[in-house]
């Protein structure tokens, strides 16, 4: 078994942006609403990996009673702001406030999350028009692509559908010519189909939902969910300990895929940086 080390991919990619940084002098910003810990903690991380990238850091904090007029004309300001490169939402936000709305109002040339419809629907079309793609689903595919883990025409499962991660990544494993099942809350058998994964995805939000029994010897093993348990630890949606005996790699919870969604937030915001430029 392999561990897939996204903490050190993860560093390696923001260090390679650099010098481009140096030229370009990006800026991003962030809008956090409330005091969700887990939030914070992304957030933290987001800043950090801005700080070794040499992206200016904007952020801007909320309480959780902000309206959604005056976040909306937070939004606004930014997207007028022509310093201003990249901009992102933390989610989730509170339930008056509506995502939908709230990932509309963000430039499509600015969404380095890669949430806006513009931008998801870009990553439907093909590899080559993927513009700003999902931050998430991108580190997942570069951390596939570091280890030449090969996509075309190996099983895909992913386990999970939201817009954020099961979805989209559902979609670039596809445009990478994967053959690929996306299973859900409503799925009859998930067993039936986890089990036949060459790459098996899992992005439910469910510690330890994906056992050993489920999983077919050597398969490629990606680990999206990360809750905190009672006792403080952190647990992924996969039984790691028992998992990793069978697959061939594996992420770790944490170190996997949760700086390689930061890493490809930093790769996004230099892109819409240069796109930013060329367009001038
Ligand atoms: N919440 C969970 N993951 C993410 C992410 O990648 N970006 C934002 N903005 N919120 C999140």
């Amino acid at each position: 078994m392999i561990l897939l080390d996204g903490k050190a991919l993860s560093t390696l990619l923001i260090d390679s942006v650099r010098e481009k940084a140096v030229q370009l002098k990006p800026a991003l910003a962030v809008i956090l609403v409330g005091e969700d810990p887990a939030s914070l903690t992304y957030v933290r991380n987001k800043q950090k990996a801005c700080e070794r990238a040499g992206i200016r850091y904007l952020e801007t904090h909320f309480p959780v009673t902000v309206s959604q007029e005056e976040l909306l004309r937070k939004i606004d300001e930014v997207n007028r702001d022509p310093a201003i490169n990249g901009l992102i939402v933390q989610i989730p936000l509170p339930p008056h406030i509506r995502v939908p709305l709230v990932i509309r109002a963000i430039d499509p040339k600015k969404d380095v999350d890669g949430f806006h419809a513009y931008n998801i629907g870009k990553t439907v079309l093909s590899p080559e028009f993927e513009d700003l793609p999902p931050a998430t689903p991108l580190g997942i595919v570069k951390l596939l692509d570091h280890y030449k883990i090969p996509i075309q025409g190996q099983e895909a499962v992913v386990v999970g559908h939201s817009n954020i991660v099961g979805k989209p990544i559902s979609i670039m494993m596809l445009n990478r010519n994967a053959t690929v099942t996306t299973c859900h809350i409503f799925t009859r058998d998930l067993k039936a189909h986890t089990k036949r994964a060459d790459i098996l995805i899992v992005a439910a939000g469910k510690p330890k939902l994906i056992t050993a029994d489920m999983v077919k010897k050597d398969a490629v093993v990606i680990d999206v969910g990360i809750t905190r348990m009672k006792d403080g630890t952190l647990q992924g949606d996969v039984d790691f300990e028992a998992v990793s005996k069978k697959a061939s790699y594996i992420t770790p919870v944490p170190g996997g895929v949760g700086p390689m969604t930061v890493a490809a937030l930093i790769l996004n915001t230099i892109r819409a940086t240069e796109r930013q430029r060329s367009d001038e």
